[in-house]
């Protein structure tokens, strides 16, 4: 039996300034308990104009670099799943690769929002089987960029952050069991900036016109995601031969509460083993799956052998989930 693709360490990074619900209530007609109990977001981290994506998907990077004891030398690739990249080009993730020294790595963005990290996963994934050895795989959003802070159905839903993870080789029979991507792209302008690429550029017009900010069809949204988080989650834990009650963790992309719950409900995963924490975070976009995950890890919730099934999902309409074996480190 082959040696598995593992998480080798994870780690994450926020902006220091909260936006509260109580701050939203003075910035646009909203009140906490609607917030509250229709996405479950009590705050949400903001980057200042001086951070970038790079800066965020950086620290991430370093701590997740330390907590697998890797050196950057030693990473062959770097992926940056965002749709808030520093500038068009060059990649985010060459930015990165810059500031970590990480001379031997090839770096590129991949662009599928909010199921970012999982698509970069996928990627990274194949890539080892291609024969590189370690890589670095990195969500990371600073999508208050793209947030209109007087459009209250949107304003409330989202934070900035980072997380990362090392991939590497493991024991057989731990790491990715099995995984999937997949995209609807009918389903494109339910979630989506008009502006700012190269079918409307940044001009004067568009910018008073607000079509660089974030429009969201927030309804169906919801019914999507409910509905492709149970359909995906099942196939990759057919494709794995592993049963929902063997899953400890369930870590499924912070968007809203709700939708977790609906899911998790369907699923028949009870809530102690659902990973939640958009209380705290907001929708983080990509860096949302690796936040939860490094937040696991830093709680000492997972132990060797542990199951976590992860699932993103987010415009594009795109997802991807997998099944992860945690441990088995020791070669
Ligand atoms: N405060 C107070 N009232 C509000 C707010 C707010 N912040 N936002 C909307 N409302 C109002 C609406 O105007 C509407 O009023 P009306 O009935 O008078 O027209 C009412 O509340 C209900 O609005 P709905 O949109 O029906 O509310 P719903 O229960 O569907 O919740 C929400 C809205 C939270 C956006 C929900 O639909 C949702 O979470 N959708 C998924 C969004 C999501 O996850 N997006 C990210 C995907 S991932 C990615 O790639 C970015």
């Amino acid at each position: 039996m082959s040696s598995g693709v593992g998480i080798l360490g994870l780690g994450k990074a926020v902006p220091e300034k909260v936006l509260t619900n109580q701050d939203l209530e003075a910035m646009v007609d909203t009140s906490d308990e609607w917030i509250t109990t229709r996405t479950g977001i009590k705050q949400r981290h903001i980057a200042d104009p001086d951070t970038a994506a790079s800066d965020l998907g950086y620290a991430a990077a370093v701590e997740a670099l330390a907590n697998a004891h890797a050196d950057a030398g030693h990473i062959d690739l770097i992926i940056a799943a965002t749709t808030t990249p520093d500038m068009p080009f060059p990649a985010t993730a060459c930015l990165i690769q810059d500031r970590l020294k990480a001379r031997h790595a090839a770096a590129f963005d991949v662009a599928a929002a909010c199921s970012g990290f999982m698509y970069g996963v996928e990627v990274g994934k194949a890539m080892m089987a291609a024969g590189y050895q370690k890589v670095l795989v990195i969500g990371v959003d600073v999508i208050s960029r793209l947030i209109d802070y007087k459009d209250r159905s949107t304003c409330v839903l989202f934070g900035d952050g980072a997380g990362a993870a090392v991939l590497g080789a493991v024991r057989p029979g731990y790491g990715i069991l099995a995984s999937e991507i997949g995209a609807d792209g009918s389903g494109a302008m339910l979630l989506h900036v008009p502006a700012g690429g190269s079918r409307i550029p940044p001009q004067i017009q568009s910018i008073e016109a607000g079509q660089h900010y974030v429009k969201m069809c927030g309804r169906e949204v919801y019914k999507f995601a409910v509905q492709i988080i149970c359909e995906s989650t099942e196939r990759v834990l057919e494709k794995a031969g592993v049963s929902v009650d063997q899953i400890r963790w369930f870590v499924p992309h912070q968007a809203n509460v709700r939708i977790i719950q609906a899911a998790a409900e369907r699923l028949k995963l009870d809530a102690d083993r659902v990973y939640v924490n958009v209380d705290r975070y907001g929708n983080t976009s990509a860096a949302s799956v690796p936040i939860a995950l490094a937040e696991l890890v830093e709680s000492r919730k997972l132990s060797e052998g542990d199951l976590i099934l992860m699932v993103g999902f987010g415009a594009g309409l795109t997802w991807g989930s997998a099944v992860l074996r945690w441990g088995g480190f020791e070669l």
